[in-house]
């Protein structure tokens, strides 16, 4: 059984239909990495799924269940599943890095707060930033706050993780630690379906690249056949052109 099931999933902008029947799946553990133009609708499928644009048709089903997004109860439910990263990771200025972890968990949540603490230190670990616990958020770089942003994402302990463009607003240099955090989150076995625009990092990482064109899927396949051998005319000229820089 797929972790996560999109079956023909359509969302619409006011009378514009942006998704026109999106269907992919993959397994636990696995990385689904969705490119395309500028438009293609990849940002709305990450909203889709986390209930932030409403769906007009198709069914999303996480570990067999289907999430229906009808009600706020059930939206709710999808987001106790999933979490989301955006390009813009609006941490929470005045807090420390540490309370802007734990905030959710506890007061949201009430978890336990021995084992929220402890949650945190791990994934302030894990993104590499154990120093950092005690620091204001706006004294970090955007790398830094963004590793922050993805620990917090961690920190309410989704089953599946919806990364967008996580990079793109950081200065090249700032990159790479954050893709050596996903790096590690994919080696920890965590499932996620990634916006990128880093085509090595999306080669080495994904198990199943879907390419998207105007709101509908074009093709999807593993890096391998996506990259160096598309079918369709409109991906190969995509990554004939993306590829190149
Ligand atoms: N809030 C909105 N209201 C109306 N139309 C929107 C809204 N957000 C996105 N759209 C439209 O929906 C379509 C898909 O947008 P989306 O943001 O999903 O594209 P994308 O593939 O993520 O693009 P990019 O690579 O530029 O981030 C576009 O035509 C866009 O103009
Ligand atoms: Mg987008």
């Amino acid at each position: 059984m797929p972790h996560l099931a999109v079956n023909d999933v359509r969302a619409k902008y006011g009378s514009l239909e942006v998704l026109k029947g999106i269907t992919f799946s993959i397994e636990k553990g696995e990385i689904a990495a969705l490119v395309g133009p500028s438009g293609s609708g990849k940002s709305t499928v990450l909203r889709a799924l986390m209930g932030l644009t409403p769906i007009t048709g198709g069914a999303v089903d996480i570990a067999g269940e289907t999430m229906n997004y009808s009600s706020a109860k059930e939206v709710r439910a999808a987001r106790d599943r999933m979490a989301v990263v955006f390009q813009q990771y609006n941490l929470f200025q005045n807090m420390t890095v540490m309370q802007n972890l734990t905030l959710a968990p506890l007061k949201i949540k009430k978890w336990d707060k021995s084992e929220v603490m402890s949650e945190a230190r791990r994934l302030l670990g894990l993104v590499g930033l154990s120093d950092k616990a005690e620091a204001y958020s706006d004294q970090l770089s955007g790398g830094q706050q963004q590793r922050v942003a993805l620990a917090r994402a961690l920190a309410l302990k989704p089953q599946i993780l919806l990364l967008d463009e996580v990079t793109s607003a950081l200065d090249p240099e700032l990159v790479n630690e954050v893709l050596d955090a996903i790096r590690k989150l994919a080696d920890e076995g965590m499932t996620m379906v990634i916006v990128s625009h880093e085509m090595a990092f999306v080669r080495e990482v994904a198990d199943k690249v879907v390419f998207m064109d105007a709101g509908q899927i074009i093709e999807a396949g593993t890096p391998a056949e996506l990259f160096d051998t598309p079918k369709t005319d409109r991906a190969r000229d995509f990554f004939s052109k993306i590829l190149r820089h």
